[in-house]
């Protein structure tokens, strides 16, 4: 595909498989097919590898985690389930949003949380907030761990972001999926793998083998579960799509 950019004619052109379209380069359009290469330049160059929340990497996009903080404003979940722990900030980023509704406590999960991270978390001052399972996502022993934390009256939301290997989040959506609250998210993060197969640092096989086809295979045989991306609480501009690392990722529990 080329996307050829005319700053004096104000157009963004398309070519691609020998057809072409013009659009004009202040539309909704030419918003929206000049983010995805924003995503896909700025993944290659790890962009999401340079925030931190309260002090500790969080390896996410920032309209994702301001998406993610309406959407836990508006449901207001009593407990936040994270696979994929990594550095920590992600967690301290829920727990925070806790924090400032007065409800709500954390669980991260994550197969190896080593001793500094642990060390870095335990001593936050969310820390009473959170807590940490090591061990793999979608082994009988954590999901069984997590179970017992889920009281009856909760409201869970889940946020799948360990391993983004299709098998791995279909299993772990199968194993998590029935602690979300109606009207409440389970979210498989990442779903953009499927749009940087061919990105440098990308890999091939991302483009079957990714977050977006595990949520595509969930819904098939969960019909009690549909996509749908928060509604965004304050909208002045015709723009409607979230620019995110999360497409399709967002899987909303009918209520
Ligand atoms: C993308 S990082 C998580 C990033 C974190 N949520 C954040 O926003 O900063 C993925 C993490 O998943 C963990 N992980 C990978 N496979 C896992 C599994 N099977 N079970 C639990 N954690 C796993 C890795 O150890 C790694 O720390």
């Amino acid at each position: 595909m080329k996307l050829i950019i005319d700053t004096e004619a104000a157009t963004l052109t398309v070519e691609e498989s020998g057809n072409r379209q013009t659009h004009g380069l202040y539309t909704k359009e030419a918003f929206e097919l000049l983010s995805l290469q924003w995503l896909r330049v700025g993944w290659s160059l790890r962009q999401y590898m340079t925030f931190t929340w309260q002090g500790l990497p969080v390896l996410q996009l920032p309209e994702d985690l301001l998406r993610l903080q309406e959407a836990v404003h508006r449901i207001r979940p009593t407990l936040i389930v994270e696979t994929g722990v990594c550095r920590g900030g992600s967690l301290l980023f829920s727990a925070t949003l806790c924090k400032a509704a007065d409800r709500g406590r954390v669980v991260g999960i994550d197969r190896h949380i080593p001793a500094q991270v642990r060390s870095a978390i335990e001593s936050h001052a969310l820390s009473p907030l959170i807590r940490l399972i090591e061990g793999d996502s979608v082994s009988t022993a954590v999901v069984a761990e997590v179970a017992g934390l889920v009281e009856e009256d909760d409201t869970v939301l889940v946020i799948l972001d360990s391993d983004h290997a299709q098998e791995h989040v279909l299993a772990e959506l199968e194993r998590y999926s029935r602690f979300v609250t109606p009207g409440s998210y389970v979210v498989a993060a990442d779903g953009i793998m499927r749009d940087l197969a061919d990105v440098p640092g990308g890999s091939a096989e991302w483009a079957f083998d990714n977050p977006f086809a595990a949520a595509t295979e969930f819904l098939e045989r969960n019909p009690e579960f549909e996509r749908a991306p928060p509604p965004w609480p304050h909208r002045e501009s015709e723009l409607t799509e979230n620019v995110s690392y999360w497409p399709g990722g967002w899987l909303r529990r009918r209520p």
